[in-house]
Parts: C-alpha cells; sequence; structure tokens
C-alpha cells in the first residue's frame, strides 16, 4: 500500500490550524493563499489507517482506550525495523502529544527557576513549555556552517552557571532538517554525563527521512555509557495524524521512568483512543506508504530548493530530514517583519518567520512542503518573483 496523490486533500478543513492562520491573515481575498506554516501535511494517512478508524466510528465505541499491549507490540517492531533499536515494553509511557510530555518531564525532573538547555534555532514550542513551566530557557545557539547547522559544546559549557539541569534536544533537527551523526550524539551523551544534565530526546520526525539518508536513534549512541536519558517519538507527524494527539515516551532507566509515571499520573493522562488506534495500525502497515511519501517530498526538495536558490543571496538549507524547509533571507538586507509582510499580502504565502525560532532565527523564514508539487512549484515562483529584485 504506498503513498497515493490522488489523497491530497482538496480543501484546508474548517476546524484546522490552517484555517485560523488563513484568517487571521486578514487578506480580503484568500482564494489563492498557500498555507506553509503549520506543520501537518497536506496529504490523508495511509488508506489502512483511515479504514481502521472508519470500523471504529462504524462500531459505534467511543468509549476508554484499552489494548496498549498491542499498541507497545507495534511500537517495538517499528522501532526495530525503521531504527535497529528495540525498546522493552516497560520502558514505554504513552503521552497526550510530546509537547505536553516535555512539559510532564519538567515537572517530574526539575524545579522552578532551573535552567532548562536549548539548541537554537528549535521548534519554538520548547522554549514556550518551558517558559509555561516557570524554569529557564537558555538557549545554545548552533553554528551554521556551508548549509548546515553543528552543535558548539564548547560554547555550551562556558555558559554552564550550575543552574542547569536538562537540555532538550530534537533529533533530527527542527528547523533546518539536520541528522545527528551518531558521533555527536555520543559527544552530546558524554557532555551530559560530566555535567549531570539530563537529556530529552524529542525524535518525533525520526521516520521523516530522505532517501539516502539515515536517522541515528539517540539509545545506539548511549549504548553503555550513558542512561540518565528520555526518549520521545510519534506517529503523529510520520503519518499526518496530530490531531490524534498522542506520543511515546521511552525511559530505559527504571528510576527515571517510576518519576515519569507519577508526574504523568498527575496529569490524569490515559491515552486517547483515536490516536492509539490510528498509530498502531499505521506502524503495522504504513512503511511502503512512508517511502513514497519521503520520495515525493523529496521531489517537493529539489522543486523548491531549485526556485529558492535561484533568487541572488537567498539560500534554502539542503534538508536530510522533515518536510520543512529553512530558507536564508538574511543577506537581503531586508528586516524580518518586511520579509514576512511581502510573503503574506504579495506572495500571498503563509510561513514561520524564523525568530519564533529563537537565536539564530531571525530573518530564516520555515516553510511547509508537505503538499502537492504544484503548489510548491507555484510557491517557489512567487517567492522568486518577489525577491528577486
Ligand atoms: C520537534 C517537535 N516536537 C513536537 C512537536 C509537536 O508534537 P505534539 O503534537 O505531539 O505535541 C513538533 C511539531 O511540529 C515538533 O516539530
Amino acid at each position: 500500500m504506498a503513498f497515493d496523490i490522488e489523497k491530497t486533500l482538496a480543501h484546508i478543513p474548517e476546524r484546522s490550524l490552517k484555517a485560523d492562520a488563513i484568517k487571521a491573515t486578514g487578506l480580503q481575498n484568500t482564494d489563492d493563499v498557500i498555507s506553509m506554516g503549520v506543520a501537518d501535511m497536506s496529504f490523508k494517512p495511509p488508506s489502512v489507517v483511515l479504514d481502521e478508524l472508519t470500523n471504529e466510528i462504524q462500531q459505534g465505541f467511543f468509549g476508554y482506550y484499552g489494548g496498549k499491549n498491542n499498541y507497545k507490540a507495534a511500537l517495538k517492531n517499528w522501532m526495530k525495523k525503521m531504527h535497529s533499536w528495540e525498546p522493552k515494553s516497560e520502558w514505554i509511557h504513552t503521552a497526550h502529544g510530546l509537547v505536553a510530555a516535555i512539559g510532564t518531564a519538567l515537572r517530574a525532573y526539575t524545579s522552578k527557576g532551573d535552567g532548562i538547555i536549548l539548541f537554537s534555532p528549535v521548534y519554538h514550542s520548547f522554549k514556550k513549555i518551558i517558559q509555561a513551566n516557570d524554569r529557564n530557557p537558555i538557549e545554545c545557539r548552533m553554528d551554521l556552517c556551508k548549509g548546515k547547522y553543528y552543535l558548539d559544546l564548547g560554547r555550551l559549557e562556558g555558559m554552564l552557571t550550575g543552574q542547569e539541569k536538562m537540555i532538550i534536544f530534537c533529533s533530527p533537527h527542527n528547523p533546518g532538517g539536520r541528522i545527528w551523526s551518531l558521533e555527536v550524539q555520543r559527544e552530546l551523551a558524554y557532555f551530559c554525563k560530566r555535567h549531570n544534565l539530563l537529556l530529552i530526546i524529542d525524535e518525533i520526525h525520526n521516520d521523516l527521512v530522505f532517501p539516502k539518508n539515515k536517522h541515528v536513534t539517540f539509545p545506539l549512541a548511549a549504548e553503555g555509557l550513558f542512561d540518565n536519558f528520555i526518549l520521545m517519538t510519534s506517529t503523529t507527524k510520520t503519518f499526518n495524524i496530530a490531531g490524534g494527539l498522542m506520543g511515546n515516551v521511552i525511559i530505559p532507566n527504571i528510576k527515571l521512568g517510576i518519576q515519569f509515571s507519577k508526574a504523568n499520573m498527575a496529569t490524569g493522562e490515559s491515552p486517547n483512543r483515536f490516536g492509539m488506534i490510528m498509530g498502531e495500525r499505521a506502524m503495522q502497515e504504513g512503511q511502503n506508504w512512508l517511502k513514497s511519501l519521503m520520495e515525493y517530498i523529496d521531489e517537493n526538495r529539489n522543486i523548491f530548493d531549485h526556485e529558492i536558490n535561484s533568487i541572488p543571496l537567498v539560500r534554502s538549507i539542503r534538508l536530510e530530514a522533515t518536510y520543512l524547509a529553512w530558507v536564508d533571507f538574511s543577506k537581503l538586507g531586508q528586516d524580518e517583519s518586511s520579509i514576512m509582510k511581502k510573503l503574506v499580502s504579495d506572495a500571498k504565502i503563509i510561513a514561520n518567520p524564523g525568530s519564533s525560532f529563537g537565536l539564530g532565527g531571525n530573518k530564516f523564514v520555515r516553510f511547509n512542503l508537505a503538499t502537492s508539487k504544484e503548489i510548491v512549484k507555484e510557491a517557489g515562483e512567487r517567492i522568486r518573483s518577489i525577491f528577486e529584485n
């Protein structure tokens, strides 16, 4: 069962964040607006997932979820098949989405005022959830060299004050789509060990990897040297089922697992029936769909990069993973608000301003490429026509 482009959604559904973002532009005529902000895809999930949910609806049972053991078996199998590492069942906890899980982890392992380290620019909700929990985000800026981001652990070491308790690490990285090698992750593991830092690894984009690239799941890098970590994964990005709000929190360290369980219980967490059912089915039979999806988005990436890189002084960072293009407009000499204004008013494109991703993001823009080729081409042409002169 391969990915089928005919299954592209014809319209942006009314009850979606994308529809809200279009309304928020305030544009009179929104018919030709291209929505490239919100990180979900314009594609229907695999048909096995749709069929499974349809069966559930026809059955008419919308009560509490049960059947976690089957879900865990599907996850273990998926991790083994896709990432060559298999968690034990008792290491797997569920959550209402990974941002919620990070909030739970913050409350489980840190105290108000503690420093929480991020490698910026990074997914904006990390900083928000840290601040909403009264912890202190510490942004360590990554270096961008020849179109690739690098961690600078020397810089981070120089920033440490002793108040830092945790690092939240995004792998593959959003934005920029960087895949972190085993060696880089091992260095990070040593760093955390040396400084007694708990490491949260958000691998929500771990399956969205372009052909010829390989994601390395963190436990492979940490094996035998470090277990003060929490691995978070999900099916929601991979199969476009983010509305199913669920996620996996994998904790090999028994003591950390007990602490997380307690904090999770304090939130009243019990699995979202529809998310779990969709996720389980997707992991059982979604591999071919995913392969075709990434081949399709790979072509989108080429189309988009070709258009963008033909604009003098503008560069699209070459993605290794994710469908979220990251474009550097900083050499244009325009401020970010005017770049964003031109995108919305002139190009009629909604995208994410880079400054919302923290240090090093200013004058970059993130564009979602998980839509049809025609739309990606049209978007690239509009951006080129506006910024090429
Ligand atoms: C790195 C990262 N983590 C988490 C999320 C959101 O996860 P959830 O919907 O499970 O809260 C996103 C969404 O774009 C993301 O990019």
